[in-house]
């Protein structure tokens, strides 16, 4: 049986304020977990802007902290550690979250754990699914794509990733030159359902070249071509032009996808065949025909597959919380020069990429 630890978590690396309350023992459980989005304070702006993000981080943070307490009825004297995100991510954001942190942990007493963004993603199938490691783990978000080798809480291998745009990125754009609302991707999934697939050719980026790379940047500009095409010849898209425009840019992502998660998880099996898992995370793991299709390839290579609930996909601050709870078993204790860390790579030995994200620079 294992020492139980309750941790609060803290969120604000990019467009969500989030707090969160995890309690471990044999088994994850998560007391309470609020996050408050802020798409409405960007809308106006078609992309998030780091500034207002940042404020509103700092004026809604400590509010999340108070309701993820009530909600799992808990006071600070309950708790055994306060894990907050400290990078990658827009750096205002972050530095809301690490300040509030230390001020807490000052006031309290607490041990305070800085969390990689990156690594709460990854470690959330252990806190859903209570996977074992090793593991390979397909993060897919507005703001990272890679493949990750999830060998422990702090032993990550990056096998490969987008070079350029991240999926959810090309979804929100895409939505963006369509005229469809953010965030892109379930208004791009919605469409595309009564969409043709097979009118638009667009491209498969880097599938003629070897390895896991992913690029997602010249797909957008293929729509972009095609929608210009359309508008001049017809004077305008009609509703099925941008269904079947949406159709055939979402089969695009899935078929660029599902290859790269073969050639993924065939150099995954070769070093770890006793441990057959794929785990899928972050935002775009939620659209339905990708998913579907990361679940049959899968099946077919033998692998058992896991994706964490959406809102547990999603960015939130019980990753943060379940993370912290992970490393302070490892040993980890930050002090008060715990610094927010705009770009903070998983794995410091892989190649730099490339390109720029929604959380700025490509972590
Ligand atoms: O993980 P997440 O909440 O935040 C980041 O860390 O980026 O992911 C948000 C991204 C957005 O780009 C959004 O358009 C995309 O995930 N997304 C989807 C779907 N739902 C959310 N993309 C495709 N299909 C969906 N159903
Ligand atoms: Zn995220």
């Amino acid at each position: 049986m294992q020492h139980r630890l309750t941790f609060l978590g803290i969120e604000s690396s990019c467009d969500d304020t989030a707090a969160a309350v995890v309690r471990v023992d044999d088994a994850a459980q998560i007391l309470s977990s609020v996050v408050e989005g802020q798409v409405a304070l960007h809308a106006a702006y078609g992309g998030v802007v780091p500034e207002i993000a940042a404020r509103a981080h700092a004026e809604r943070l400590d509010g999340c902290v108070d309701q993820a307490l009530q909600l799992a009825g808990l006071g600070f004297a309950d708790l055994d550690g306060i894990a907050v995100t400290s990078g990658p991510g827009l750096i205002g954001g972050v530095l809301s979250g690490v300040m509030l942190a230390k001020g807490l942990a000052a006031g309290t007493g607490l041990p305070l754990i800085g969390v990689n963004h990156l690594a709460g993603h990854a470690l959330t199938p252990r806190l859903t699914d209570g996977l074992a490691f090793p593991y390979l783990m397909l993060l897919v978000s507005g703001g990272h794509c890679q493949f990750l080798i999830v060998n422990g809480p702090q032993s990550f291998r990056r096998i490969g990733g987008t070079i350029d745009d991240a999926p959810g990125e090309a979804f929100d754009k895409t939505a963006k030159l369509l005229g469809l609302p953010q965030p892109g991707g379930p208004a791009v999934e919605a469409e595309a359902v009564q969409g043709d697939a097979r009118r638009f050719a667009f491209p498969r980026p880097l599938l003629d070249r070897p390895g896991c790379d992913m690029s997602f940047s010249g797909l957008k500009t293929a729509l972009l071509r095609a929608r210009d095409t359309l508008i001049a010849v017809q004077g305008g898209l009609f509703m099925q032009d941008r269904r079947d425009l949406c159709a055939g840019f979402q089969q695009a992502v899935a078929d660029v996808l599902v290859e790269k998660t073969q050639r993924a998880l065939t150099l995954y099996l070769e070093a770890n065949p006793a441990a057959p898992t794929l785990a899928v995370a972050g935002g775009v793991a939620a659209n339905r025909a990708i998913r579907t299709a990361l679940e049959a390839t899968s099946v077919a290579m033998g692998v058992r597959f896991t994706a964490p609930p959406l809102r547990l996909c999603t960015d939130n601050a019980a990753m943060i919380a379940y993370a912290g709870i992970e490393l302070f078993r490892d040993g980890q204790r930050d002090g008060f020069g715990l610094i927010a860390r705009p770009r903070w790579p998983l794995d410091a030995t892989a190649p730099a990429v490339l390109g720029s994200g929604k959380k700025g620079a490509k972590a």
